[in-house]
């Protein structure tokens, strides 16, 4: 009780002055003809709680907290949006290295976040390797943004295991930062067809909702091929690598919820990562547990979550950004781009494409057209100073977009239109 009347006495002071010096301005005010409308007669009295806030639970905190704030600046003229920030997922498997790292250096910006992953199946050694090169790079080293995750998981190629590895990533970024916009999951066989500065730039004006999924309900051949069967990932209790195995009976398609299938790549809003990893509500939980047994989990398991849940289903474009052949009629991978594809690759636009071999000749000529790449140096963009270029950080929010930025434009505006239209949504 006396320790509230001191407390009391200690802002009372204060209060009464500034009220007088307000009152004494208010006064002068009216004399010399500056306050004319009520809202400038409202906005003298900016350290009152305003009307539509005055539920607020203590008054006193309130005062005080906004007695020493100045008054609030006149709301500036509506400015671009500011650069988004990304935060990516690059995993791999035994034999890897290489390529997750040439995929690193290629998507690298200093206002990005790095996760990478290599499972279990990879020798220790390589792995160590992995974590030797990010430690001694100065760049990363200086900008903190390259996370390796040195427990390795056990993934099983098709198996809820490679979800949890992404889930995993993401909850790492989550904890790391809050700073970033969407989360971009990638493998070692990825590259990028446009730099960090073109993405950036293009992002800068999406709506930071937006979903990037590439997904349907028409299940096809799926229905009794995915829906139905009962499957075990072995990669969930045993230390080795087994692939997943079969389990009899099969169980019926569900009822509680609408299944959707697609492109096991995604690119995902901050918010709707916070959704599925915290949990708050129990639908990514319980998909979750029902995915544990489903063929093939990555191309289903966000899909149907996103559009299951009310919030989250009219913010989805219909993409994965991604330039994927396919043979035809489909195989179990798809077909592994090479020099000839270069052209049908540049033309459709994508952000990213798959998959590629080791150091195959066609990622050197994106290197040289398409990301100004020299090898063993950064993709090349506006933050890059320092010789050889990008071997120093000069202004990390220097945008230098190229022609990478138009064609990813372009693709972009009838995409996200047709998604703010609800069309090709969830159906
Ligand atoms: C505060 O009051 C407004 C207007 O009366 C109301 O709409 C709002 O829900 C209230 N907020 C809380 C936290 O009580
Ligand atoms: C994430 O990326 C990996 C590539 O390593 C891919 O195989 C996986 O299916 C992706 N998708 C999800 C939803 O985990
Ligand atoms: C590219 O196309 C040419 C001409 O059709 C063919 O001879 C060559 O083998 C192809 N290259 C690859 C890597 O498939």
């Amino acid at each position: 009780m006396v320790g509230t009347i001191n407390l009391e006495k200690k802002w009372l002071l204060p209060l009464i002055i500034t009220s007088a010096i307000c009152l004494f301005f208010l006064a002068a005010s009216f004399n010399m003809g500056l306050v004319s409308t009520n809202h400038s007669i409202n906005s003298l009295f900016f350290f009152l709680p305003s009307f539509p806030h005055s539920n607020q639970t203590s008054s006193v905190s309130v005062e005080t907290k906004v007695l020493i704030t100045p008054p609030p600046a006149p709301a500036p003229a509506p400015a671009r949006p500011a650069i988004p920030r990304f935060a990516y997922l690059i995993s791999g498997s035994k034999g890897d290295l290489e390529k997750l790292w040439r995929t690193l250096l290629a998507l690298y910006h200093p206002l990005n976040h790095y996760v990478v992953h290599l499972d279990l199946e990879s020798p220790p050694d390589e792995r160590l390797d992995l974590l030797n090169r990010i430690e001694k790079h100065h760049v990363f080293t200086e900008v903190g943004n390259v996370f390796v995750i040195k427990k390795s998981n056990l993934v099983t190629y098709r198996g809820p295991t490679m979800v949890s590895n992404t889930l995993h990533a993401c909850a790492i970024l989550l904890k790391r930062s809050k700073e970033w916009d969407w989360f971009i999951n990638l493998s070692a066989s990825d590259y990028p067809l446009v730099t960090q500065d073109d993405l950036l730039y293009t992002f800068t004006d999406i709506d930071r909702s937006f979903n990037f999924i590439d997904h349907t309900s028409q299940l096809g051949w799926k229905r009794e091929r995915r829906g139905k069967p009962i499957i075990i990932d072995p990669g969930l209790y045993l230390t080795t690598k087994s692939d997943v195995f079969w389990v009899e009976p099969k169980r019926a398609l569900p009822t509680a919820f609408k299944l959707f299938t697609g492109s096991a790549w995604v690119v995902l809003s901050h918010e709707f990562v916070e959704y599925v990893i915290w949990g708050w509500d129990n639908l990514p939980r319980t998909l979750l547990m029902y995915y544990t047994n489903f063929l093939s989990t990555p191309e289903g398991y966000f899909h149907t979550v996103a559009c299951n849940a009310p919030e989250f289903a009219n913010t989805i474009v219909n993409t994965d950004l991604h330039y994927i052949s396919w043979d035809t009629p489909p195989k179990q991978h798809p077909h592994i781009l090479n020099i000839n594809d270069t052209d049908k690759m540049i033309e459709s636009g994508a952000a990213f494409a798959r998959k590629f071999t080791q150091d195959d000749p066609v990622l050197d000529v994106i290197d040289k057209k398409l990301l100004h790449k020299r090898r063993g140096l950064f993709t090349m963009g506006g933050w890059c100073i320092g010789k050889p270029k990008c071997s120093e950080i000069g202004d990390i929010y220097k945008l230098k977009p190229g022609p990478g930025a138009q064609r990813l434009q372009r693709l972009l505006a009838g995409l996200t239109s047709t998604a703010k239209s609800g069309q090709n949504q969830c159906i």
